[in-house]
């Protein structure tokens, strides 16, 4: 008899549920040491924290792995290590690589001014053109990068021809799921070789770790460890702790980032002071159907634009209580940021104007607090 799967709100605690022995600690223990004794004459593997194979960062792989459904799963230092170490996985000096325009700026930074340091090309492509992937496949091309949902504008990307392309020229399909969590959207179901996650985001939920995460085939995650080891990008074992422990409550945390990321978006949508709300829970993205049939929740990230342009964006900012004016997402507490100056600071204006991210355009995380207080800081904000 095969074993019953479990759900994703008992995996996100228990990882596998065994039985326990007697007398064992219920949370686990922080093996909070960088090294462990080895028995005399022995070559086996040493355990060292570098290494990755401290029990703290291998019992949260393990579990993100299973969210995820993959094979293997492994945690790194932060989202930038996981998105570096999954690329350096698949690609080689020579290769070329595909990636949707719609992306991350550090995510971005790091193709143009480190990747091409080791030789590998880059053609950029926008996703709503999906013909545009096949026509980029060159004889060197390795790998595609998607990044969906989209930071800032939420645009949630169909994979559906970039997966068919990967198949075809056997390229690796790498998707960087963070906006979502395997609770809203798990890549390798939608035809991905390999999710990224920075878990500093939904996966640990606090705002108190700097993490990421790679998951796929066993032999993926073996090579990014090889890579892991020597680039020195190990999680550490504290830090590991703290995401373990932030993901035992994802499960709620989505449904309420999910609820509250609705509410805000659909009140927004309905007040004057916004020219245009970026939510694909509203009938309005122009990714919503997609959306719809894909996502198991819309997320907290909302992007606003006001009708009065970056003046009345800084005004409506300096007027916030509760609302956090913070870099970052997806922690417990509402963070907004202008992602001119954060997530795609060093990208010029016409460049960000042309991505539909004008000077004056907000990216809210909409965090587990109720709602309406929510709504009720950004109203007064815009008084
Ligand atoms: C979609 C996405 N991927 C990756 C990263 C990088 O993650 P980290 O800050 O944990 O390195 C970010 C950071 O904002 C992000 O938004």
């Amino acid at each position: 008899m095969r074993a019953r799967r479990f759900g994703p709100s008992t995996t996100a605690i228990h990882g596998l549920p065994h039985r326990r022995p007697d007398w064992t600690p219920v949370a686990p223990a922080i093996q909070q040491s960088s090294t462990f004794t080895h028995p005399v004459g022995s070559d086996e593997d040493i355990l060292y924290s570098r290494y990755g194979n401290n029990p703290n960062q291998l019992g949260v792989a393990r579990k993100y792995a299973l969210l995820e459904g993959a094979e293997d799963a492994i945690f790194l230092a932060s989202g930038m290590g996981a998105t570096a170490l999954a690329h350096l996985a698949v690609l080689r000096p020579g290769d070329h690589l595909i990636s949707s325009s719609w992306i991350y700026g550090g995510t971005q930074h790091l193709f143009d001014e480190e990747l091409s340091r080791f030789g590998i090309e880059i053609t950029y492509v926008r996703p709503e053109q999906p013909r545009l992937w096949r026509r980029s496949v060159r004889k060197a091309t390795r790998a595609i990068f998607v990044e969906t949902p989209t930071n800032p504008l939420m645009r949630v990307v169909d994979l559906t021809s970039a997966a068919q392309i990967a198949r075809e020229f056997g390229l690796a399909l790498l998707v960087d799921a963070t906006f979502a969590s395997p609770m809203n959207f798990r890549p390798l179901e939608h035809g991905a070789d390999v999710a990224i996650t920075s878990a500093t985001k939904y996966l640990n939920g606090h705002s108190d770790v700097i993490a990421g995460a790679v998951a796929g085939s066993a032999s993926l995650v073996e090579e990014v460890t090889r890579l892991m080891r020597l680039w020195g990008q190990a999680i550490d074992p504290h830090a590991a702790w703290l995401v373990d422990r932030g993901m035992r409550t994802l499960a709620l945390r989505m449904a309420r980032h999910n609820a509250n990321g609705m509410a805000v978006a659909e009140w927004a949508a309905g007040h004057p002071a916004f020219a245009t709300v970026h939510y694909p829970g509203l009938p309005s993205h122009p990714d919503h159907a997609h959306a719809k049939a894909v996502l198991d929740g819309y997320g907290g990230m909302v992007g606003l634009e006001l009708a009065g342009g970056p003046r009345a964006a800084e005004r409506m900012l300096k007027r916030l209580k509760l609302v956090a004016h913070a870099p970052s997402l997806a922690g417990v507490e509402t963070l907004v940021s202008e992602p001119r100056f954060t997530s795609h600071k060093g990208i010029s204006a016409e460049d960000r104007a042309a991505l539909g991210i004008p000077d004056g355009f907000l990216r809210l995380s909409c965090g587990i607090e109720d709602a309406e207080d929510i709504i009720a800081d950004l109203s007064q904000a815009l008084g």
